[in-house]
């Protein structure tokens, strides 16, 4: 018998469904679902340094996994159906001279990398927990719409494992090349929707709701399991500290629901004494929970949130014909699904949100890599968002802050390169109708002649 299942988000249902049962939304009445488990019935772990046994035992795959070392708090799988390709090797690092940059006093600014995954991303960290549970009910075909890097992500379980074939959705112009020569490299199947995300996931949801299709977005609550684990490992990085905040770019609003669901387990089992504060920063060109969180005040309300604003919001974006739309694709989405469990995990975390605009995040992006670490636009969003809250003093300077930054770099090399190499013609195509002007971290590279004296004198040193 499991002592795991799962569960309506929504107070007044709680409907709970079997392991089993491949479901995106409650059956009853639409909500979100939870995994949720009997902890009394299970061996939690007295203090999260337990789990630095694992450490040592790296030959097996589930302690080598950054996701799985921690199984015993998403233990809804058999060691036997884990699906693992050596995800979440991921770092926290002290980044003293972006600290300075951001108003930061040392010692006190952290970078979990999430780029190290074997897809690039974070969301190998979730894709193994979907991959598992896709296992566990025995699909032969997983699909996903995507902004690119669920689709990497995707791609790389159903090409490694091989246990299923693998459809991605992307809508068409929308994905960095980088991210899309993964899909293709990787061998899915992939449908280049005419629309954007937001178009790409709702045929998606239609197809598998249709068809025996398993569906790996964020609606999937198997895959929020595992992003739950980036948390466990800003917490390992700091000596099992509770940091004073967590920062995170928000899109589909998976990332910040399962941070939240994480948090407030942890502290459930007397596992942490404290939560830390979460601040969620969207793109302003795609900045739907900023404006119903900051401007139309909606609130988690214990799970009885007011959904007549959230849909008079969708209908008058529908009248309008308003698309998401900023440089940092990977967040480029107006209807987030799991708005309802970021709402909670403001709640949980006592939470901010806030907006940048892509001159923000294009800047913040240039910096963080001229201080050691390649990211993609949206995960630049994250230094963006920081830098905000430490102008407005929300976050002080000697906060124990960790941004997560969710990509690598050489996922959107075409954007990078049109920041730095001033070429006039890439940046009027890529930056400008975005209304970014200025690259004040540019470094341009410098065009010699073929000649070592010239080169010489270029370097400074003729
Ligand atoms: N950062 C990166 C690099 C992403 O790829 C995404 C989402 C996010 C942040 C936002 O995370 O959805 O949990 O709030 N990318 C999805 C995709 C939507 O299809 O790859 P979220």
């Amino acid at each position: 018998m499991s002592h795991a299942f799962q569960q309506c988000i929504h107070p007044d249902c709680q409907a709970t469904f079997d392991l089993n049962q491949i479901l995106t939304a409650c059956e009853k009445c639409g909500s979100l679902l939870d995994v949720q488990y009997d902890w009394d019935q299970l061996p939690v772990p007295k203090s999260l340094k337990d789990f630095e046994r694992r450490w040592s035992n790296r030959l097996n795959p589930l302690d080598f996994s950054g996701v799985w070392r921690f199984r015993d708090l998403l233990p809804f799988p058999k060691d036997s159906d884990i699906v693992t390709i050596g995800e979440g090797q991921t770092i926290l690092q002290q980044n003293d001279r972006l600290a300075k940059h951001v108003g930061m006093d040392a010692g006190r600014l952290f970078l979990q990398y999430e780029g190290l995954n074997p897809s690039g991303s974070f969301k190998d960290n979730g894709m193994t927990a979907a991959s598992t549970h896709a296992r566990m009910v025995g699909a032969k075909m997983t699909a996903c719409a995507s902004t690119g890097n669920t689709s990497a992500s995707l791609a790389i379980y159903a090409g490694v494992s091989g246990l299923f074939q693998c459809v991605v959705f992307v809508g068409s112009g929308k994905i960095a090349y980088g991210k899309l020569s993964q899909a293709l490299d990787y061998g899915a199947t992939t449908l280049q929707i005419k629309g954007d995300f937001d178009d790409a996931l709702a045929r998606v949801r239609e197809v598998c709701a249709e068809h025996p299709i398993y569906l790996c977005n964020s609606v999937n609550p198997f895959r929020l399991e595992g992003q739950k684990t980036i948390m466990f490992r800003v917490l390992e990085g700091l000596g099992w500290e509770v940091p004073d905040w967590i920062v995170v770019p928000g899109g589909n609003l998976g990332n910040s629901s399962a941070f939240g669901k994480a948090f407030m387990e942890l502290k459930k089992l007397g596992l942490i004494d404290r939560i830390p504060r979460l601040a969620i920063i969207n793109a302003a060109g795609a900045g739907t929970l900023d404006d119903l969180v900051n401007n139309k005040d909606l609130q988690w309300n214990d799970g009885r949130n007011d959904a007549d604003i959230i849909r008079s919001y969708y209908a008058s974006m529908d009248a309008d014909d308003r698309r998401a739309s900023t440089l940092a694709s990977a967040i480029e989405i107006n209807r987030p699904v799991n708005l309802v469990k970021a709402l909670r995990a403001l709640t949980i975390c006592d939470g901010v949100v806030r907006s940048v605009v892509d001159q923000q995040i294009v800047d913040a992006r240039a910096l963080i890599a001229a201080n050691g670490f390649g990211c993609e636009p949206a995960s630049g969003a994250t230094i963006a968002g920081l830098q905000q809250l430490r102008e407005e003093g929300v976050i002080a300077a000697s906060d124990r802050v960790a941004c997560v930054l969710t990509g690598h770099q050489l996922k959107d090399p075409d954007l990078t390169v049109a920041y730095h190499t001033g070429d006039p013609e890439k940046q009027a195509e890529k930056l400008h109708p975005a209304g970014v002007h200025l690259t004040p971290h540019a470094n341009s590279p410098v065009v010699v002649e073929n000649d070592k004296h010239a080169i010489l004198k270029a370097l400074g040193l003729g």
